[in-house]
């Protein structure tokens, strides 16, 4: 799960993404880096991790990092929240053959092309659109492979 600065929105995917796979027992491990790495180190942004509590999903020991290269050889699925995120690792590609590996989140959302808005200007109602807007992303997902396994 990759966006910008891994505090808001791709922490979030992680820990969706987690207890979707729990809740349908698949074997799939999941974890998540920003296309920048400012924010190494650092906790979620305290409303993500609110909007998350509030949905019983414990995102508070997660940590960020920035996306490696190493990255496109331990993922077999990355999933990008908008295009600008998508068109930074496009950039960082090692060849085009790792370019199907990445996929807009929003593309499994029924809305293809759509984004996972940037929350960190905006104020709790943005976190929590995004959110809704993930764990209905994160349910299809697992459903496909749940249904494909
Ligand atoms: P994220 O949100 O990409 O969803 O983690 C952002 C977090 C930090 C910054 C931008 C977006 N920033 O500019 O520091």
């Amino acid at each position: 799960m990759v966006c910008l600065g891994n505090i808001c929105r791709s922490p979030l995917a992680e820990g969706i993404m987690k207890s979707k796979f729990s809740k349908y027992k698949l074997p799939y491990s999941v974890d998540s880096a920003g296309t920048g790495n400012w924010h190494e180190g650092e906790a979620p942004d305290p409303r993500s991790i609110k909007i998350a509590l509030e949905n019983g999903v414990d995102i508070a020991e997660q940590r960020a990092r920035g996306f490696t290269t190493e990255d496109f050889d331990r993922f077999d699925r990355i999933y990008v929240m908008d295009k600008s995120n998508f068109k930074t690792l496009l950039n960082q590609i090692p060849n085009i053959s790792y370019q199907s590996k990445i996929s807009l989140i929003t593309d499994f959302y029924g809305k293809k092309g759509s984004e996972v808005p940037d929350p960190y200007y905006g104020n709790l109602n943005e976190f929590r659109n995004v959110y809704n807007m993930l764990d209905e992303i994160c349910e299809q997902i697992a459903l496909d492979f749940y249904q494909k396994r």
